[in-house]
């Protein structure tokens, strides 16, 4: 922890230094140094810091390999961890397989929207660069920019208490649904400062890669999909099915929003930033945002009682959406493979379309559902209808794909081994160990040498 601050300083130490000559409107940042901000607020600057004690992940491709074939030809069939304390986001992204490594020359590589939400860094370059100045830059290009982790000016106006939505994609988000930031309550105002990152978005092709949450009609899976599919949208074609894929985001904002916690004024705050006393009975907020359960007689037990009877009850929902979900990744494969065999025997689009379309609805709504961290207790009716629209989707588009199947005379289809992460990257052709020396060959010449430390801690 001690070697985490002082490298943070140093590294700050510098940027001042260099600030200070250029503009006037970037020599504000000066007042935000960790050494202003802990002299300011040392109860909130010390529990930031101790995010950096979360160090513990879990690999998600491992506890569910079917998830490889479902997201075959994208980079998350590569590497695909759970979440940890803000203090790793930069290094997280910079080591993970799905970055890649620098292109060729003359390839475009990776857009550098991938750092939007892990720094108060990537705020700071569109407002040098421009939005899509920004996104249109490759992400290991804008590697040595990237100086700190989630930091007080994510959340905050910089150098004071205020909250404040410093990325645009947020901003833009808020004005399609007509609650803008400054028209929000305090609790709305805490969970939309999450909600900037812990939101689904995609990459606007159109608009240089730039960071684009869809809520043109609505935040729900039903009024996204429908806005992807009015835009003939997809994210990648899936190499074995054909499917046109479409990809969520960790869409925690979304499920929240809707859930009887938000209903009832408790936010994202309430439960992972509660209010503390120090050791002389101040109260602040703390800031080592970190698992909600951790606090549970402070936050939830004055309106949900006994822990123990209670954990019962959330351990129970959650093993429900699992089982749901199991079986839908299960069906989902066979459904990938059937088709492959369909399109292999000739299947034509006029004939396959149903059942594509069935793939696509399906996958997404049990990636809604999936990508959302926490979804068991953020809002677990809204998790149970999703795997439920989701099953009821794959199961028609299999009924359909059995019966091109069997028109065209196909007697079996092959079905790929997903007893484990290995077998499964292997049944798609992924070659990690190749994958795997190429990342680390860039970790060593380029993050190492030229990064700053933030990127390489954690590891
Ligand atoms: C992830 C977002 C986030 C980050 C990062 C963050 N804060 Fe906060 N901060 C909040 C929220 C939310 C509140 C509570 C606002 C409320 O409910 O009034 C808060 C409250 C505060 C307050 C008001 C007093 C209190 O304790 O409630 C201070 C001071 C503060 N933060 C300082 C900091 C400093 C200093 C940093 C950086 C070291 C920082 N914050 C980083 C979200 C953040
Ligand atoms: C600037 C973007 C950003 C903001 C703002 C932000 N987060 Fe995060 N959050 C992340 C990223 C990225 C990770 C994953 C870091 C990693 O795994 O390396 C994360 C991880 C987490 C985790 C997992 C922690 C653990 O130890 O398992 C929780 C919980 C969390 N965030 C809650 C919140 C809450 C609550 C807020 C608002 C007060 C918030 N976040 C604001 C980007 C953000
Ligand atoms: C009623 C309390 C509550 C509210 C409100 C709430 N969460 Fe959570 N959240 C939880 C619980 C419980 C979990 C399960 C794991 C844990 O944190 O103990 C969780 C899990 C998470 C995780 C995954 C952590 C991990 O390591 O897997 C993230 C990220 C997260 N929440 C972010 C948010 C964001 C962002 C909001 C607001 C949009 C929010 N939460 C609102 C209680 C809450
Ligand atoms: C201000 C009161 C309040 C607090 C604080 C609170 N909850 Fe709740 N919670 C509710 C209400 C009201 C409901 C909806 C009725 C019910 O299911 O009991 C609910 C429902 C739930 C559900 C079931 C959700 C559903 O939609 O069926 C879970 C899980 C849950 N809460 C977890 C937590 C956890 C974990 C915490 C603490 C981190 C917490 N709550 C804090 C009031 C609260």
């Amino acid at each position: 922890m001690i070697k985490t601050f002082k490298t943070i300083q140093g590294m700050w130490g510098l940027i001042v230094t260099t600030l200070v000559f250029s503009s006037a409107g970037v020599a504000a940042q000066a007042n935000v140094t960790p050494e202003a901000m802990k002299a300011k607020y040392p109860q909130q600057y010390d529990s930031w810091l101790a995010t950096s004690e979360q160090t513990a992940r879990t690999d998600m491709l491992a506890s569910y390999p079917a998830a490889v074939i479902l997201w075959a030809g994208s980079s998350f069939a590569k590497e695909y961890n759970s979440p940890r304390g803000h203090h790793f986001a930069v290094a997280d992204v910079t080591h993970t397989l799905r970055t890649g490594v620098t292109p060729d020359a003359g390839k475009k590589g990776l857009s550098a929207s991938c750092w939007t939400c892990k720094t108060p860094d990537a705020p700071r370059l569109m407002n040098e660069l421009g939005v899509e100045g920004f996104s249109a830059k490759n992400f290991t290009e804008l590697g040595r920019e990237i100086k700190s982790v989630v930091y007080c000016n994510d959340c905050h106006e910089n150098g004071s208490a205020k909250l404040a939505l410093p990325r645009p994609h947020a901003q833009d988000a808020m004005a399609k649904v007509h609650l803008p930031f400054d028209k929000q309550d305090i609790n709305m105002q805490g969970s939309q400062v999450c909600g900037q990152c812990h939101v689904t978005y995609y990459f606007q092709p159109e608009r240089s890669n730039k960071v684009n949450i869809p809520w043109i009609f609505g935040s729900s899976a039903d009024l996204i999909e429908k806005y992807y599919d009015t835009r003939r949208f997809y994210e990648w074609i899936h190499p074995i099915s054909k499917t046109p894929i479409l990809k969520a985001r960790h869409p925690e904002f979304e499920h929240w929003s809707r859930s009887e916690h938000a209903k009832q004024g408790v936010s994202c705050v309430s439960c992972h930033m509660p209010e503390v006393n120090d050791d002389k009975g101040n109260r602040f907020t703390d800031h080592k945002v970190s698992k909600a359960l951790d606090h549970y007689q402070q936050v939830c037990q004055s309106c949900h009682g006994d822990q123990q009877a209670f954990m019962v009850k959330l351990e129970s929902g959650k093993q429900q959406i699992d089982i749901k979900a199991r079986e839908v990744e299960g069906l989902l494969v066979k459904a990938h493979y059937e088709a492959k065999a369909a399109w292999d025997a000739g299947g034509s689009w006029p004939i396959m379309n149903d059942a594509i379309m069935g793939i696509r609805h399906s996958q997404w709504r049990w990636d809604f559902a999936m990508a959302s961290h926490g979804l068991y207790a953020h809002n677990p009716q809204e998790g149970n209808d999703l795997l439920d629209a989701a099953l009821v989707q794959v199961k028609a588009a299999r009924k359909s794909l059995a019966e091109i199947l069997s028109m065209l005379e196909v007697k079996q289809v092959e079905y790929p081994d997903i007893s484990t992460k290995e077998s499964a990257q292997q049944a798609v052709g992924i070659a990690l160990e190749k994958l795997t020396q190429e990342k680390q060959a860039f970790i060593k010449q380029e993050v190492d040498k030229h990064w700053p430390e933030v990127s390489q801690h954690g590891y």
